[in-house]
């Protein structure tokens, strides 16, 4: 059955219009959010006195068990539904009967695919940020636990300068801190109520879209109407989002590779988050780096495929605007997926750090440390700088030991000897926000206060929880790790009764019952989604069953 069979007579779609014009295949996964605002509007109805309190009360009647039967996985789609709002509507009338034929009153699928993407993108941003945090948790324990540990700080590839160990993984937890504000801001943006925009101009009815926007939990309705149905940016921004946080991710990523090769050695992974080879049986191959950094490149193609379907499409809605929906759900699970993985594999993983610490204490890395050295002496910065390239040039092309260059040098000498020390250049970075043990022991705990802002803003609970993954700790001259560690907070979709959770930007409106915006959703959890290190979230339980989402 269609929707709009009145037009066409009793002729036949043809089958390649079917299988061309299919959304159900993928759609399916916002049945939830789908039945969630045909409760809304069902409401909205009855209180504009289109809908009979009885007539509203047997449609939501109906609307739960349809509910019931996606949970369920029992609800049968028929070879004639269109799209997921087709088959909730065409079950709803069956359960209902005729009354079933005044649900889509005053609503066009144009609003009501607008309303539904906007509720999961919603949510969706809120779990991704969860999974965010409890990487960063993990790159915060491991971070706490270096301790004084040292590694050289690159750049352009080569050694630089020594950096703490912690510093290092939190120059990657600071962007990530970024993305989280990122989804906040997004989500912000997005919380605006489409519905009651009817195909493009309204409607003739009563409708009260600012009451519906309340009761979906939106902070606002619509302005324009046209806007309302044929706006994507929110889709567009969640991806940029999406492809920036896996953008980070493939930077970490390419470091984890780097740093189990041979030639680095500065890292060993767990068993549990390394693969063989198929052939060469020495093989232990970090994968899960590998794909975290091949990610991005999928994610920027979802972010520029969307521009490139939006661009000169013209006003209102235009099918066109179907193909938002694949890349929107495959990024929300390809950078959940990569999240959770890359926890495990860092929350995990041995740190060398007498090989971290080899390798940074070259006698050159500390050429810096004697130029200002001499500037402290009071000379100008740029004659000191000659000056210490001149002895370094010395040492590699005669193949004299720096140290001994530096002790004989009339300038420099002994004092300056005790620069090249191991261990000395790295405690010499005091300045703010530097690299040293000094500046690094703020930045921990900085960081440590905005990831608990954030937690608090995104909604992860403290405490252990059901299904629970430990991470294996493996040994680590840095003591234990592991320690904080967070049930993320999962809780009912919207559209379950439960627990509100603070708005990312400030104190949401929900209604009793209603939308919970951004609420985990456990069951919903992808494969590997278990934050190891963290509380797993697909360990806890949702009312009424497992979601549609994912099916
Ligand atoms: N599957 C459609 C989409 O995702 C639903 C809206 C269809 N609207 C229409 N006028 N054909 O955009």
């Amino acid at each position: 059955m269609t929707l709009w069979q009145g037009r066409f007579g009793g002729s036949q779609q043809s089958e390649e219009l079917k299988a061309f014009t299919d959304s159900l295949s993928f759609d399916r996964r916002l049945a939830h959010d789908d039945i969630t605002c045909s409760r809304a509007h069902v409401l909205g109805l009855q209180r504009s006195g289109l809908l009979s309190e009885e007539e509203a009360g047997t449609l939501l009647a109906a609307l739960s068990k349809v509910e019931e039967e996606i949970a369920e996985a029992t609800f049968v789609f028929a070879p004639g539904d269109e799209d997921v709002h087709t088959a909730i509507e065409r079950r709803v009338t069956e359960i209902a009967g005729d009354v079933g034929g005044r649900l889509h009153t005053g609503r066009s699928r144009n609003d009501q695919v607008a309303t539904d993407l906007r509720l999961f993108t919603k949510r969706s941003l809120m779990e991704v940020g969860r999974g965010i945090i409890a990487l960063q948790e993990v790159l915060l324990n491991r971070a706490r636990e270096a301790g004084d540990a040292y590694l050289p700080g690159y750049t352009h590839m080569q050694r630089a300068q020594p950096v703490l160990l912690a510093h290092h993984l939190l120059a990657h937890g600071w962007a990530l801190a970024r993305d989280v504000d990122r989804l906040a801001a997004t989500r912000r943006r997005l919380d605006i109520s489409p519905l009651g925009a009817g195909a493009l101009a309204g409607t003739s009815l009563p409708l009260d879209p600012d009451w519906v926007a309340r009761e979906l939990g939106f902070s606002a309705r619509f302005e324009n109407s046209m806007d309302a149905v044929s706006d994507r940016d929110f889709v567009a921004e969640a991806l940029f989002d999406l492809a920036l946080v896996g953008t980070h991710l493939s930077r970490l990523g390419e470091e984890m590779v780097l740093w189990s090769t041979e030639e680095f050695g500065f890292l060993h992974l767990d068993d549990a988050y390394a693969t063989g080879s198929s052939m060469l049986p020495q093989k232990k191959n970090a994968d899960i780096a590998e794909l975290a950094r091949a990610k991005a490149g999928r994610l920027i193609g979802h972010l520029t495929g969307l521009l490139a379907t939006m661009k000169g499409l013209p006003l209102s809605y235009n099918r066109d605007l179907q193909e938002d929906k694949e890349p929107l759900f495959d990024a929300v699970d390809q950078v959940e997926r990569s999240l959770a993985a890359m926890a495990g594999l860092i929350a995990t993983a041995t740190f060398d750090t007498q090989a971290m610490a080899r390798a940074a204490d070259g006698p050159t890395t500390a050429a810096a440390d004697l130029a200002e050295w001499l500037v402290q002496k009071g000379m100008p910065f740029r004659q000191a700088h000659e000056l210490v390239g001149a002895v370094v040039r010395d040492s590699f092309e005669r193949r004299v030991p720096l140290p001994e260059l530096v002790a004989a040098h009339p300038a420099l000498g002994g004092d300056a000897v005790a620069l090249l020390e191991p261990g000395v250049p790295v405690s010499r970075r005091t300045s703010p926000g530097g690299a040293g043990p000094g500046p690094v022991a703020s930045q921990i705990e900085k960081f440590a206060a905005v990831l608990r802002a954030d937690a608090d803003r995104f909604g992860v609970t403290k405490g252990a929880g059901p299904g629970q993954h430990s991470a294996r700790s493996g040994s680590h001259q840095h003591g234990s790790r592991g320690g904080g560690r967070e049930q993320h907070g999962s809780g009912p979709e919207p559209g379950f009764a439960g627990q509100a959770v603070p708005e990312p930007d400030g104190p949401g409106q929900e209604s009793p019952g209603q939308a919970s915006p951004g609420q985990a959703s456990p069951g919903q959890a992808s494969p590997g989604q278990a934050s190891p290190g963290q509380a797993s979230r697909a360990g806890a339980s949702r009312p009424g069953g497992p979601p549609p989402e994912g099916d």
